[in-house]
């Protein structure tokens, strides 16, 4: 399997705090990835350097075996990586459809004056558009809700909107940062089995923070952990659970309770 994401020595600081320091790892084609640690290790950190959000201050990333460093994040984007938000970013006012359509309408290839114009080819376009948000919308079950304003929406369902919407684009690795955050038990066992089933569908490799042990431990091929941003292991969930250095800084008797 070739690696669709590789992350060397990858290092960032903010003033003398070190966020994320030495990170390495290699993410296959088709893996669902987890990325876990306590509160501040630098998992957001890393998915905003992952995604050019912020630059790095040392280190090597590579996507689709093409270095991306300095490369802007909708450029990242339109090479195939979407991601969501710890705290959820939508067009809050917007419909919930152009919520999808949105970046679909940014990335398609119509015309501007065919636009001003009202031509076929592009009122075509805007239905094919209109027709793909609606199938996005009907996967993550909010169809029935296309013409709600964002922000009228239940947390759970901001939450997979967020993620149609990032689906948007037909990305080839999403980045999920805390999808279950906010969400009650039964929610986020569908959450589960919702990420696998995107994972076959859309072809997806998933690179996924998540504090909900059981949930990560069901769902990843592979872990990576980070403690004070380093790394501290990686591996299949069942060597990582057992793993010492990850008991203690992780899974320890407490936070394993607070999380289950
Ligand atoms: N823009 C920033 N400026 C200064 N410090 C920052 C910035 N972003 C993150 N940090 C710090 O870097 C460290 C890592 O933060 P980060 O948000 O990546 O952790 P996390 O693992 O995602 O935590 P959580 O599980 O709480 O979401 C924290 O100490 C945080 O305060
Ligand atoms: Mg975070």
């Amino acid at each position: 399997m070739d690696a669709i994401l590789q992350l060397e020595g990858v290092s960032r600081s903010f003033g003398g705090l070190m966020a994320v320091g030495d990170v390495g790892f290699a993410v296959q084609a088709g893996e669902i990835f987890g990325l876990i640690g306590p509160n501040g290790a630098g998992k957001t950190t890393l998915f905003n350097l992952i995604s050019g959000i912020t630059p790095v201050s040392a280190g090597k990333i590579s996507f689709l075996g093409q270095d991306i460093l300095g490369i802007a994040p909708h450029k990242v984007a339109g090479m195939g990586m979407a991601r969501t938000f710890q705290n959820i970013r939508l067009f809050s006012g917007m419909s919930v459809l152009d919520n999808v359509r949105a970046p679909m309408q940014a990335f398609a290839e119509t015309g501007l004056l065919s636009d001003l114009l009202g031509l076929p080819a592009s009122r075509a376009q805007e239905m094919k558009i209109r027709d793909k948000a609606l199938e996005l919308l009907g996967l993550v079950g909010l169809e029935s809700k296309a013409l709600d304003v964002a922000s009228s929406l239940p947390y759970g369902e901001r939450r997979r909107l967020e993620i149609a919407r990032a689906l948007a684009l037909r990305p080839k690795l999403l980045l999920l940062d805390e999808p279950a955050a906010g969400l009650n038990l039964a929610e986020k066992a569908e959450l589960s089995s919702f990420i696998r089933d995107l994972r076959d569908r859309f072809d997806l490799t998933v690179l996924i923070i998540e504090h909900h042990v059981p949930l990560v431990m069901g769902l990843c091929d592979r872990l990576a952990v980070l403690n004070f941003g380093r790394l501290i292991c990686q591996g299949k969930p069942e060597d990582v659970r057992n793993d010492q250095c990850v008991i203690d800084a992780y899974l320890g008797d407490s936070h394993a309770a607070a999380r289950t």
